[in-house]
């Protein structure tokens, strides 16, 4: 795993979109794997950005997103999926039908699983963007989740819960299952890019760069990928 440590949050950022657009730039026809959160906000915004100034062009990208909560249609202000819409697809001008995600109001969870997994298949990321969790998820792969695991249904741990209150009016809102891209999936991406940033991640990066290899720390996965570069700003690397 490389290794980048920003002074802050914004270099982070700025660095992050430095290793997104040169995947974007060199082959137009990318298929980025992207994530919500609030880490990913800065290199969202820097890619907008760029393309206002630059006019990088999106025609013939496509983006795949991670997960997505149950229960929560595309129009829900809390989805992913507007989430996505709202933060990064309307500013980079991309077409609604190149981005695919999770229907978080499917009818049938497993036919919704299986939907996912055949369109994986399909659309080998050449990058995969990764946020992290403070227990050391990676999308919605829970701690104790098999390394093998493709899109699947997951109740939420606690601390996940609790961490993602923050977004709603009130907590008992936070829906409480998700569809997860699985780990063997995330890790079929040819690049992985991982961000991290706050003291309140500083433990879950070091074991997922330091500790041992574990399904107990889904994250510590990405030691076996051969291309995964981790920026981490000072806070969140304080124990590299
Ligand atoms: C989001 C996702 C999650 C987040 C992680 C960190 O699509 O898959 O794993 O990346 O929970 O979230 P933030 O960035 O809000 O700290």
């Amino acid at each position: 795993m490389k290794i980048i440590i920003t002074r802050d949050r914004e270099e982070l950022s700025a660095k992050a979109a430095k290793v997104m657009l040169d995947v974007v730039k060199s082959d137009p026809y990318a298929v980025l794997g992207l994530a919500t959160g609030t880490t990913p906000l800065g290199l969202y915004a820097h890619m907008i950005a760029d393309r206002e100034k630059n006019g990088t062009g999106y025609a013939h990208i496509r983006t795949v997103n991670l997960d997505e909560y149950i229960g929560l249609p595309a129009s829900h202000a809390q989805s992913y999926a507007f989430f996505m819409q709202k933060h990064l697809f309307d500013g980079l001008g991309i077409d609604r039908e190149n981005t695919y995600i999770e229907n978080g109001a499917a009818a049938d969870e497993e036919k919704e699983c299986a939907r996912y997994n055949a369109l994986l298949e399909q659309l080998p990321r050449s990058i995969q963007l990764l946020g992290l969790g403070s227990n050391g998820h990676i999308a919605f792969n829970e701690p104790g989740t098999p390394f093998g695991s493709d899109t699947h249904v997951v109740t939420l741990a606690e601390s996940t819960l609790r961490d993602n209150a923050r977004l709603f009016l009130h907590p008992d809102e936070v829906p409480r299952r998700a569809y997860t891209m699985g780990i063997r999936q995330i890790m079929h991406a040819k690049k992985i890019l991982v961000l991290a940033s706050g003291a309140n991640k500083a433990d879950a990066v070091y074991k997922m760069a330091m500790g041992d290899v574990t399904e107990l720390v889904p994250a510590s996965v990405l030691q076996l990928h051969p291309d995964c570069v981790l920026i981490a700003d000072r806070e969140a690397a304080e124990r590299l």
